[in-house]
């Protein structure tokens, strides 16, 4: 049962109970009719209970039933609410823990509301591109006012019910026992005389409305960008407002119905389900136990060892930092201490939470030190000898069940962990730059990686606020193997006709955050030089356009060399196109045989992009990915492709497989069509008819 019923002199209980979060799926609003109803039949009950079993109130409309039939089947949310308020017999929500969406709709329907301290309250539907469609842009104003609510309404974020005592939305906050206060609560209002308050009765007092709805539509538009539902939010406070609210309801309806239907939307929805799904590993069942992770070790205190050290000292978990050389580790130790500095500026942290912090960083010369250690992250030199040396000591010095990882980006992970006689407790952990910051960790599955070393690492991932994806063992892991791909088509549209400021005009204006070469030149060309060098090497008849190696013999390795793909002016960061270079581009052209020609904005997109879905198909059918939305996790939390388009696998599904196969196919026949060896799985897709997502 979704819904427990259960009387308690003269009151009667309703419970959703729909673990985990109590979402308001068909047979959980169906419950909620149902306790009414009997409620108000049974001449013994005064008043109602509505409250919540587990970890919330109500998480609120069950994302899943989103587009499909039970969504829309009566009882809908709306019928819901609305007989919860017709109800002749008080109601009185109780809430704790989570009251969110549709469940805080839910509760904005009852004749009266108390709530737990450290409830969050929201209405974050804007964050999944849709608004709150059960009457939230109605009572949410009338209820705590229309500034705070169209903020609350427009960012999604939580607030806490402490800070919303006394803004009209609850009756009383309650300390104790949230159970009993609602009953002795429900008594009090059963036992007065109606009709009791509805928040829809409610009026919308503000000196300025037209004023300051426009103040919030000019700044929200600033920021809004691609998605259109933090607008049409505006829009619907604003038709209440204006019109009243049974106008305003019909009004946020159909923008709800239409905004459900975007492709906005079902991206955010896709990103929220793949972020949770990434987190689930096909053969490490969810009950897997997990190793205790009390101290972490760190080894290498340069770029990337001093970012990951503060992911986990952020946490509270201490962190035992090691490097070579005393210089090494205090430079680390410095730039470390500088990121904190930094924040204390921006007051995002408190000057006292700066010296907790560097004070659970122990620095070390010693292995001697990393006995205790839970868990070792290596971040040394990208050098086999070096990762050997460094995992042959941890083999001898680690104790027994300690999880060990490498952050490497390129070399072999299982290679590394035969280094040890511990293949099994080995693992890649690797973070993107700046490693405090980007959101993104691959999991590196070795062969032998034990189950409870995979599922302590995506736990702790969870902990340090990261979004873990697994994969498996193979050149570049997920994102660097299909950045490669990118990459190299982005090359060859220079060699065919295309300039790096049109290229990264392009793909920026499809929505990532930076162009290949804007990204380049940032993270320095050299980089990607000595990939190639090696790639030229391994596999001698990978067809690759030369230019970038052209660019890089002259020095020109990005901003911090003063010049890349493009001119940088010193102390500025503004990517000037460079005649210098374009110059190169041209001659280089001459030089290969190539007759430039126009390329095309959406030739530049479609190169891109369908070269990171082709090869993000090979890496699912290798099993390297265990599913689309893996992928998809990846590139929207490392690589800036943008949100509002899912990530590359679900825009392939958008686009449909079979236009993405035609194109691969069309691109496959034009010069450097060799690059396109089209997977079999797209091609077995579009003819099923189906998408990497189903
Ligand atoms: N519908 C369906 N499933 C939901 C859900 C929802 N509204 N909210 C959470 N879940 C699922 C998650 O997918 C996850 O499933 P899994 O265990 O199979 O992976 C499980 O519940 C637990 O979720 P979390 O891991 O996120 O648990 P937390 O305890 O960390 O967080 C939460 C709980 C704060 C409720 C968080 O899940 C959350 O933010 N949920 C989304 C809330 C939301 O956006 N509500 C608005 C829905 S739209 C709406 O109400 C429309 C209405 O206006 C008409
Ligand atoms: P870095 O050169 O900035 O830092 C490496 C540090 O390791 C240096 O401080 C060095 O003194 C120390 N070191 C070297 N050998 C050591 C040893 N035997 N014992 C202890 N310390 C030792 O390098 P960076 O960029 O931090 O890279 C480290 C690892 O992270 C590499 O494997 C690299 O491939 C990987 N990586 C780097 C990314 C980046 O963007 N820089 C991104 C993701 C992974």
């Amino acid at each position: 049962m979704a819904v427990d019923y259960t009387t308690h002199d003269g009151v009667a209980v309703i419970t959703l109970n729909n673990p985990p979060v109590n979402g308001l799926g068909l047979s959980t609003r169906a419950g909620i009719v149902e306790g009414i109803e009997r409620a108000e039949r049974d001449p013994a009950i005064r008043a109602i209970v509505l409250t919540g079993a587990g970890k919330a109130f109500s998480g609120g409309a069950d994302i899943t039933e989103f587009n499909t039939p039970k969504a829309t089947q009566e009882p809908t949310l709306a019928t819901v609410i609305k007989i919860v308020e017709g109800s002749a017999k008080p109601v009185v929500a109780a809430i704790h823990s989570v009251a969110m969406g549709g469940g805080l709709e839910l509760a904005l329907g009852a004749h009266y509301r108390i709530a737990a301290p450290g409830a969050q309250i929201a209405l974050p539907e804007v964050k999944l591109g849709i608004l709150p469609g059960a009457g939230g842009t109605q009572r949410l104003p009338r209820a705590i006012g229309l500034e705070a609510a169209l903020n609350m309404i427009v960012s999604g974020a939580p607030v806490d019910s402490q800070k919303l005592a006394g803004s009209g939305l609850f009756d009383e906050l309650v300390e104790g026992d949230l159970a009993e206060a609602a009953l002795a609560f429900a008594r009090k209002v059963g036992a007065q005389a109606g009709p009791h308050p509805k928040v829809r009765e409610r009026k919308i007092d503000h000196p300025n409305a037209e004023g300051f709805i426009q103040f919030a539509r000019n700044s929200v538009a600033a920021v809004a960008k691609h998605f259109p539902a933090p607008l049409k939010c505006i829009d619907a406070v604003e038709a209440g407002v204006k019109h009243g609210f049974d106008k305003g309801l019909a009004f946020e309806r159909e923008c709800f119905v239409a905004l459900v239907q975007t492709p906005e939307s079902r991206a955010l929805r896709h990103a929220f389900f793949g972020e949770r799904a990434a987190s689930k590993i096909p053969d490490v069942p969810a009950d897997t136990p997990v190793r205790e992770i009390r101290r972490v070790a760190v080894i290498g205190a340069g770029t990337m060892g001093g970012g990951i050290a503060m992911n986990f000292v952020n946490a509270g978990i201490p962190v035992t930092l090691l490097e070579m050389k005393q210089e090494a580790l205090q430079r680390g130790l410095a730039t470390i201490r500088g990121n904190y500095e930094a924040s204390v500026k921006k007051g995002k942290l408190k000057a006292e939470a700066l010296e907790a912090r560097m004070a659970l960083i122990t620095p070390t010369l010693s292995y001697d030190a990393l006995k205790d250690a839970d868990l070792i992250v290596e971040a040394v030199f990208e050098e086999l000898g070096v990762k050997e040396q460094v995992f042959r000591r941890l083999d001898e010095i680690a104790k027994p069940g300690a999880i060990l990882a490498s952050n490497t980006s390129t070399l072999d992970v299982n290679r590394i962990a035969a280094f040890t006689k511990r293949a099994q407790d080995v693992v890649g952990m690797h973070f993107f730059s700046p490693a405090n910051v980007m959101k993104l960790l691959e999991v590196v599955r070795g062969k032998e990686t034990a189950k409870d070393v995979l599922a302590t690492v995506m736990k702790l991932a969870k902990q340090i606020r990261k979004t873990a994806v697994v994969s498996g063992v193979c050149d570049g892991f997920i994102g660097n193997r299909m950045i490669e791909q990118y990459i190299r088509q982005a090359l060859f549209m220079l060699e065919e006709g295309a300039l790096p400021a049109q290229v990264d005009r392009a793909i920026e204006k499809f929505g990532f955050a930076m162009g290949p070469f804007r990204m380049s030149d940032l993270a320095g060309n050299d980089i990607g030089w000595a990939i190639r060098k090696r790639r030229y090497q391994e596999q001698p008849d990978l067809h690759y356009s030369k230019i970038a190696d052209r660019l890089c013999e002259t020095g020109r390795f990005g901003q911090k060399t003063g010049g890349g793909w493009y001119d940088y002016v010193a102390g500025e960061r503004t990517a000037r196109p460079s005649t210098l270079v374009d110059d190169m581009i041209v001659a280089y052209s001459k030089e290969v045989n190539t007759e430039r020609r126009k390329i095309g904005d959406d030739e530049i997109v479609e190169r891109l992009v369908f070269a990171l879905v082709n090869e993000g198909a090979k890496i699912l059918e290798e099993g390297i990915a265990s599913k689309a939305s893996d992928i998809d996790m990846v590139y929207l939390t490392g690589y800036g492709f943008p949100l509002h388009r899912g990530g590359p696998m679900l825009y392939a599904d958008t686009v449909g497989l079979y236009n993405v196969e035609r194109a691969i196919r069309r691109y496959a026949a034009q010069p450097n069509g060799d690059a396109w060896q089209l997977a079999a799985s797209i091609a077995e897709l579009a003819a099923a008819g189906r998408g990497f997502n189903g």
